[in-house]
């Protein structure tokens, strides 16, 4: 077994290259998920994925506390948690992020991260079709506000890192023109059939990690984020054919593709977070293997976010700055 594979951030802080993903989906419990948490800190994760959005921070809050005090330090743990999209006015985001720390039980995070470029409430639960009357397009000033306040948290020593998620290469452009703190980490939708190749080869290439959520194609994933256009990474042919060489299941696979391409995945699991572990740490795949799933990209979007769409007769994809461009 190889040990985990780090990333080294601009900064000179090492981000262990797999973290588990918090996000229950709507059907997991945040009990199971504290309890995934803990075993997986057990088997060897030190990098979990939390968000005040996902309602189990209090609850992992109780783990971490007891992972600390068995025995990890905590400077070995890297802890992300995000700014929910209804908390991106200047006096929201501080207080957010404390009420994040207090109920993680932590003195700082290691990321804390803008979770949408939008701002934006909708009910927890909703249906795609729901659209918020406040809705707006991606308005740079208003983004530079909040990552101002994003900023003073690092000042403040309460977040070691701060960074962005499901953002576009225009929409960095302005941030990296205009950030007193670059982006440490963009967290964005990875996976065999959405490897994003332009996006990621732009982060990289400024020095932002590309962190991967949906690394196995989010197969949990609540029926309102489900299409009938959708495809199935675990399914693939060439991913099925790669797995069963191996004697893996294709989500191992998928897993440590994402790795050895050079994202950090943060997948969900509460059964199965032992063997991608094991998976990132066993035999590499080839390079021919590699090149095999890098032609499997389907530009398969999975997590749309229509819910963010600001006038009617939009298309999801006008979210994702179709043309290089960011719509008004
Ligand atoms: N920034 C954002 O906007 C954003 C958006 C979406 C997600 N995320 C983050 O990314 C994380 C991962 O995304 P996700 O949860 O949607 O999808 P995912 O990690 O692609 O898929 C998770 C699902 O895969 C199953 N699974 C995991 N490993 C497996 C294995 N080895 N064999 C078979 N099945 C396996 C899990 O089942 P079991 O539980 O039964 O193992 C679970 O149902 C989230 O939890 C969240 O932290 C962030």
């Amino acid at each position: 077994m190889n040990p985990v594979p780090y990333r080294t951030l601009y900064t000179g802080a090492r981000m262990p290259a797999i973290g588990l993903g918090t996000f229950g989906s709507d059907s997991v419990s945040a009990a199971e998920i504290a309890e995934a948490v803990r075993g997986a800190a057990a088997v060897g994760y030190r990098h979990f994925d939390c968000a005040s959005v996902y309602g189990n921070e209090k609850e992992i809050g109780r783990a971490l506390r007891e992972i600390v005090a068995g025995g990890i330090p905590r400077e070995d743990l890297w802890i992300t948690s995000k700014l929910w999209n209804d908390k991106h006015g200047e006096a929201d985001v501080i207080p957010s992020c404390r009420q994040s720390l207090a109920d993680l039980q932590l003195d700082y995070l290691d990321l804390y991260l803008v979770h949408w470029p939008f701002p934006n409430f909708h009910p927890p639960h909703c249906d795609v079709g729901s659209r918020s009357p406040d809705a707006r397009p991606y308005i740079h000033e208003n983004f530079m506000r909040t990552w101002r306040k994003m900023e003073e948290l690092v000042d403040l020593g309460l977040a070691r890192h701060i960074g962005t998620s499901n953002m576009t290469i225009p929409k960095l452009e302005l941030v990296l023109r205009d950030a007193r703190i670059k982006p440490a980490v963009n967290e964005m939708e990875l996976h065999p059939h959405f490897q994003q190749p332009e996006l990621f080869e732009y982060v990289r290439a400024r020095g932002i990690e590309p962190v991967g959520y949906c690394p196995i194609g989010s197969p949990g994933r609540p029926e309102r984020d489900r299409t009938p256009e959708d495809t199935v990474d675990t399914e693939d042919p060439v991913i099925v054919r790669i797995a069963e060489k191996h004697g893996l299941h294709p989500a191992v696979v998928c897993v440590k593709w994402a790795v050895q391409r050079g994202q950090t995945p943060i997948p969900f699991s509460i059964h199965h977070y032992r063997a991608n572990l094991e998976g990132v740490s066993g035999e590499p795949l080839t390079e021919e293997e590699m090149r095999e799933i890098a032609g499997t990209d389907r530009n398969c979007r999975l997590i749309k976010g229509q819910v963010f769409l600001w006038k009617p007769d939009q298309s999801w994809e006008d979210l994702w700055d179709p043309n290089g461009e960011i719509p008004a």
